[in-house]
C-alpha cells in the first residue's frame, strides 16, 4: 500500500487521484469526530450537503430528517443540531437520518467522492480505522479538512499517527513521511499539548466548546469506520 496526505480539499483536488484509491477524510475538530460519535450512537445515515440552501432542499426527500452543521463552529439558527460530539447522543440520533452541513469537513468529503472507498476517520476512530485499512491493496489518501484552503495542525497530526499506525505495512510519501516526523517528533508523545496550541482548538475554545476539544483528542474510543457512498455516510 502507498499512502499519501493531502493538506487541504484543494491539495487533493490539483493532484488528480486515480479513482481506484480509498480516502480517508479526516476533520478532528470537529466534523469527524462528530459523524463517528453519530453513527456509533445508531444514527441511520448523514447526508453531506455543502451549503445551507442545500440542507433545505435535501430535507424534502427525508421529510424527518434532522438538520445539522455550523457556521464559524455555532449552530445554524432553525437547525436542530450544531457540531458539537456532544449533541448526537443515542435519545437524539437513532434510527435518525441527519443532513449536515459544516465549513471544512462536508466539503473535503464532496471532493473525495470519486475514490473507490471514502471513510471517516479521526482520532476518536483511529484503531478501527487501521484495522479496517491494515490488508488494503488499494493505495491510500489520507485528506485533511484543514481550514477554508489552509493547513489545519490537528488534521495533520491525525494522518500522521494513521501513517504510523500503518507504516510497518506501506510505502510513505513525503507528505505522509513529513505528517509521522510531526506526531512523533515535533508532539513528542503529547500530541494534545500541540493540538491545544493550534487557531481552532484556541478558536473553539475560546467560544464554549473546550469540552469538545477535550472529546475530539481522545484516541481509540469507537470502534467504527463510517463510509460515504452514493452521497450518503452510513456506519
Ligand atoms: C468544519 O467542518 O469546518 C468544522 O467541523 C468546524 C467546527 O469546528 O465546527
Amino acid at each position: 500500500m502507498h499512502i499519501s496526505i493531502c493538506f487541504t480539499p484543494q491539495d487533493y483536488l490539483r493532484q488528480n487521484f486515480r479513482d481506484d484509491h480509498i480516502a480517508v477524510v479526516v476533520d478532528v475538530l470537529r466534523a469527524s469526530s462528530s459523524i463517528i460519535a453519530a453513527m456509533a450512537n445508531g444514527c441511520r445515515q448523514i447526508v453531506p450537503v455543502a451549503t445551507l440552501e442545500d440542507a433545505q432542499t435535501r430535507r424534502r426527500d427525508y421529510a424527518d430528517a434532522l438538520l445539522a452543521g455550523e457556521r464559524q463552529a455555532f449552530p445554524i439558527p432553525g437547525f436542530n443540531l450544531g457540531n458539537s460530539p456532544f449533541e448526537y447522543s443515542r435519545t437524539v440520533v437513532a434510527d435518525k437520518t441527519i443532513i449536515m452541513t459544516t465549513t471544512n469537513g462536508t466539503v473535503a468529503l464532496k471532493a473525495a467522492a470519486e475514490a473507490v472507498n471514502v471513510y471517516i476517520g479521526a482520532f476518536v476512530n483511529a484503531a478501527a480505522l487501521c484495522s479496517k485499512l491494515a490488508e488494503t491493496k488499494h493505495d491510500l489518501v489520507l485528506l485533511c479538512a484543514g481550514t477554508q484552503g489552509r493547513f489545519s495542525l490537528e488534521d495533520a497530526l491525525c494522518t500522521g499517527l494513521i501513517a504510523d499506525r500503518l507504516s510497518s505495512n506501506a510505502k510513505l510519501s513525503d507528505t505522509a513521511l513529513a505528517a509521522r516526523a510531526m506526531y512523533n517528533d515535533f508532539c513528542c508523545g503529547d500530541f494534545v499539548k500541540r493540538i491545544m496550541e493550534s487557531s481552532h482548538a484556541a478558536y473553539l475554545s475560546k467560544s464554549g466548546f473546550a469540552d469538545d476539544v477535550a472529546f475530539c483528542l481522545k484516541t481509540d474510543i469507537f470502534e467504527i469506520v463510517p463510509e460515504f457512498s452514493d452521497g450518503v455516510i452510513t456506519a
